[in-house]
């Protein structure tokens, strides 16, 4: 698995990592298990980030669970969220318990009440429970505000949705991002599942074959991945088998413009 610096922080990341947004809401032993046993997979395949947020549900728990015994091959992401001061305090209390005493990334989620999330997040950086700080947004219509947020100089990385069906952040984001020396982390590179709707045949992949693609899920993981200012993707999944086809697509070789509009052009057919 390639690993990249995460912007000018200089802190490492694999290029493939793991979201938990809904996949890991889970409760009771079966489902536990089988969590971690997915993140038993995506450490053995080098996909060791993991992001998740106290807007998912059970999913910091159930993530903190699985990583018991092995937090230390683990990159934890997770995310502040909420416009409540105290309500903060609980969740930055929550989260670190969940992942056993520090957070190596932690996000202003949605940039909900970012000027004060960041002091909060600053001061656990200067004790030592934090090492790099970002902030996330989904919505073009938050970007402009992202940007700010960017340009402020207090965050190291930043958390965008990036594929063929959502490229906003190519306008301003990406080259904003390159310019300051920021991460980028890519959150929804299968737009939620709505890019894996319809897979092309695979003849139409093989061009791709060189590339070590074989699967259309890898081929959307690499679209990404391909981009040299995007640091690290974060598919989700709920199921067993599919880190280690995801990660594949973290090595190189990297498509080159051919390839990526190739995809381009499998993605948005009608
Ligand atoms: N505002 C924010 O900060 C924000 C917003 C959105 C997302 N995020 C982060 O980004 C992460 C990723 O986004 P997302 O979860 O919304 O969507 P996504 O990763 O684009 O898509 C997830 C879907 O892809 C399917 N999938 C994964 N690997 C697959 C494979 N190899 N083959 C077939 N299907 C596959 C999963 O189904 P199965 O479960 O069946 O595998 C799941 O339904 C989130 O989990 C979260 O951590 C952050």
């Amino acid at each position: 698995m390639e690993r990249r610096a995460l912007g000018s922080s200089g802190f490492e990341v694999p290029v493939v990592g793991m979201g938990t947004s809904r996949t890991f809401d889970v409760r009771g032993r079966a489902a536990e298990v089988t969590s971690r046993r997915i993140v038993e997979e995506a450490l053995a395949e080098g996909a060791n980030l993991f992001d998740s947020s106290p807007m998912y549900g059970e999913a910091e728990r159930v993530l903190g669970l699985a990583l018991d015994g092995r937090r230390d091959q683990a990159i934890v992401a997770t995310k502040v969220w909420t416009p409540d001061d105290d309500q903060a305090e609980r969740q930055v209390k929550a989260s670190l318990a969940y992942a056993h005493g520090r957070v190596e990334l932690y996000q202003v989620h949605n940039l909900v009440a970012w000027p004060a999330r960041l002091d909060r997040l600053e001061r656990l950086r200067d004790e030592g429970l934090v090492d790099v700080i970002g902030a996330t947004h989904y919505d073009p219509a938050a970007f402009e505000e992202l940007a700010a947020t960017m340009r402020s100089g207090r965050i190291g990385f930043v958390q965008v949705p990036y594929n063929p069906l959502e490229r906003e952040v190519e306008r301003v984001l990406l080259p904003l991002a390159e310019e300051l020396g920021l991460g980028v982390m890519l959150m929804r590179p299968f737009g939620r599942g709505s890019v894996l709707r319809r897979w092309p045949a695979p003849a139409e992949l093989a061009p791709l074959e060189p590339f070590g693609v074989a699967t259309w899920p890898q081929a959307l993981l690499k679209w990404g991945l391909s981009d040299p200012r995007c640091t690290v993707s974060i598919p989700a999944t709920s199921r067993l088998g599919r880190m280690t086809e995801n990660a594949a697509a973290g090595e190189p070789p990297w498509f080159g413009p051919d390839e990526r509009d190739l995809v381009t052009r499998l993605a948005t057919r009608s």
